[in-house]
């Protein structure tokens, strides 16, 4: 099959200015972008999805969240290797139009739709039950069941998630500016929060709690680290700011991986400290596990009220990186004549794009509203991973294809890099299970109608002439 590529040069030079000349503003340093980094990572995982991955793996836990942490580690270099030399927003979307051509290019951003609008959706519902946990250790009231959750969970509507998406939208058509402070000020509260949590733990440790280990042996690990790999989604979105970023050909590579393990550390201290205070069967019969610890040790019921903050603030700035990340990447869409032109109208007054902020979040308001939280987890970790095999692949098509490309990062070990990024994507990807293939499957068909019958005929690189090629030595049909 043949697709259209667009050169990485093309790419930076379209992303100096919107057609209307309006320019994103370049405000983010290394600080800035490591909290919009945390920002997007640390949330609904840990608080709510550690009790899942320590039921899989027991106290070998730890080494789920080293080993989703290394798949991760592998595809990150990628992303930086790419974040540095394509500095553009768009992310894996505009690596894949630069490696592997437009239709790979269009599907990825279609399964970023996965990865981010539809688990805006997912952390606002997770917000919500973290809302209704604080109000209850503050006031003992709960928010009424019909207004708390969707029709499939006994309500009518879960309005505490459409709030926080539109809150986050207002913050967003704000400026970047403001939501950057934002979501530095809230990154910065959770990380103390999650290390109030690990210090309160510690102090009840027993280390009797740790054993047996690996209650599951290997398998659990492995499916421990499938659960665990939610809690590091995210750190890519990173790479989607771009244009706003000061230096990003050095800012980019260096905040992604000072996330990353930054996160890693976060993690493990806080899953041994869980354990070890409360054993990992309580631990794993918990979904609340973090409050529940904090309540045992101290013995009062205050200390859990303090995490239901954490988690409320923690979830809320992912909502605000995550919904930032879904308005660059339809503007990259949009700019290049796959997505409706709306999608990449800057306002001259705030310098954000602001249609485009509402339509997202109008949109993602729907599923929050009614969708149960369970149903769009699967896919968001499906669609995830396939974009990460995308992302290394595009490494290694550029290698070859624009080997004098200017790169302020170079994945170590190359090939080797991106060929075990692949590797462990592809492990965790058949950790899924099969629904979740078949669903994936049905999302990338229809992604593939439309760019048949929409995107490939109002593509800009097509108006423009601009010739077809061999799919880039890349991997056919779709791209991956
Ligand atoms: N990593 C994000 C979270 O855990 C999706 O909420």
């Amino acid at each position: 099959m043949f697709s259209r590529i667009k050169s990485p040069r093309q790419l930076i030079a379209e992303s100096g200015a919107d057609l209307e000349g309006h320019h994103l503003k370049r405000t983010m340093g290394l600080f800035q972008l490591v909290c919009f980094g945390v920002g997007a990572i640390v949330g609904t995982g840990i608080f709510v999805g550690l009790s899942d991955s320590v039921a899989a793996a027991g106290p070998a836990v730890v080494v789920s969240f080293v080993l989703a942490a290394i798949t991760c580690v592998f595809t990150a270099f990628s992303f930086a290797e790419l974040g540095g030399a394509i500095p553009v927003s768009g992310s894996s979307y505009s690596f894949a139009y630069a490696g592997l051509g437009e239709r790979a290019a269009f599907l990825v951003g279609w399964c970023l739709l996965l990865e981010y609008g539809v688990s805006v959706s997912a952390v606002a519902v997770g917000w919500s039950q973290y809302l209704d946990e604080l109000l209850h250790s503050l006031t003992g009231l709960r928010i009424p069941d019909a207004l708390a959750a969707g029709p499939a969970e006994g309500g009518v509507i879960n309005l505490p998630a459409v709030v926080v998406v539109l809150m986050a939208a207002t913050l967003l058509v704000r400026g970047v500016r403001e939501s950057a402070r934002a979501t530095a000020a809230m990154s910065v509260l959770k990380i103390g929060i999650l290390i109030a949590f690990c210090a309160i733990g510690f102090s009840a440790f027993q280390a009797g709690h740790l054993s047996p280990f690996a209650t599951d042996g290997m398998g659990g690990i492995t499916a421990g680290a499938s659960v665990a790999f939610f809690s590091y989604i995210g750190f890519d979105a990173i790479t989607t700011a771009g244009e706003e970023v000061k230096d990003p050909r050095r800012n980019i590579p260096l905040a992604i991986l000072i996330c990353i393990g930054l996160v890693t550390v976060l993690y493990c201290a806080v899953a041994l400290a869980a354990i070890g205070a409360l054993g990992a069967d309580e631990v794993a019969d918990r979904p609340a596990a973090l409050s529940a610890v904090v309540d045992q040790v101290t013995g009062s019921s205050a200390g859990g009220g303090i995490i239901a903050f954490g988690a409320v603030v923690a979830i809320a700035s992912v909502v605000l990186a995550v919904m930032y990340g879904q308005t660059r990447i339809l503007m990259s869409m949009s700019r290049d004549g796959l997505m409706p032109r709306v999608f990449e109208r800057v306002s001259p007054k705030t310098s954000t794009p602001v249609a485009n902020t509402w339509i997202v979040a109008a949109v993602f308001a729907v599923p929050a509203a009614f969708a149960p939280l369970d149903v769009v987890v699967g896919l968001t970790t499906i669609g995830t991973l396939a974009i990460m095999v995308v992302v290394n692949l595009a490494v290694m098509v550029l290698r070859r294809r624009e080997p004098g490309l200017a790169r302020s990062f170079r994945v170590p070990l190359y090939p080797l890099s991106p060929v075990l990024g692949i590797g462990f994507c592809l492990c965790l990807i058949w950790g899924t299970g099969w629904h979740t293939w078949v669903q994936f499957a049905v999302f990338l068909a229809a992604g593939a109608a439309l760019y048949q019958f929409y995107g490939r005929h109002r593509s800009r690189l097509a108006a423009a002439g601009e010739p077809v090629s061999p799919g880039a030595a890349g991997p056919g049909p779709g791209g991956a």
